[in-house]
């Protein structure tokens, strides 16, 4: 039987409380916040007027979500992935890896020539597999991150010889 590979579409209000859902499972996944998370659960919020306003994108696998991205409104050409969370019963079958491609590409049709992600360190990994570099250190309300930026070339342009 094939495997469904999944499709990318916009998130819906009615499914915030799901999101969310999903959002704190897949941050308990590093143990380094996991406490912090569970005892600031207003951490873990997916704003309806981000999913109303067609920031929030999500992947959806036999008829189950599977993971989401955020990515923010361009800013001086850059734009920003907020929030990128994997169900971990499907992580590293390349869910977060399409989620980044499409949050870049969803930049790109707005204008933005770099896409900008606050990473946990334990992220840095996979954002580099997906094309980011580091360029500095930073802090959440949660600890140390990384900063990290993906140029976003033309399609046009890449795919020339
Ligand atoms: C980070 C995250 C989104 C990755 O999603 P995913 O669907 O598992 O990622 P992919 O399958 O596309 O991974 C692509 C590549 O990234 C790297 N990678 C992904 N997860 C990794 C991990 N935990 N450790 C090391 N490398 C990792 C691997 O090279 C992987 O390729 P491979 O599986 O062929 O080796 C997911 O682990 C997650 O939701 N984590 C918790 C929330 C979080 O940290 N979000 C990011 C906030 S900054």
């Amino acid at each position: 039987m094939r495997t469904d590979p999944g499709r990318l579409r916009w998130a819906r209000e009615d499914e915030v409380p799901a999101l969310e859902d999903l959002m704190l499972e897949a941050s308990l996944l590093w143990p380094d916040h996991r406490d912090d998370l569970l005892a600031h659960p207003d951490a873990i919020e997916v704003p309806v007027d981000e999913v109303r306003t067609h920031r929030v994108r999500v992947h959806e696998q036999d008829g189950e979500v599977t993971g989401f991205a955020t990515v923010l409104p361009v800013r001086d050409g850059e734009a920003e992935l907020d929030g990128l969370f994997v169900r971990p019963a499907r992580m590293r079958h390349g869910i977060g890896g399409r989620l980044v491609a499409d949050a870049a590409q969803r930049a790109r049709d707005e204008g933005a020539v770099r896409l900008a992600v606050v990473a946990q360190p334990r992220a840095a990994v996979f954002y580099g597999r997906c094309g980011f570099r580091t360029v500095g250190e930073t802090s959440t309300r949660f600890g140390p991150a990384i900063r990290m930026l993906c140029d976003l070339t033309p399609l046009e342009r890449a795919a020339r010889p």
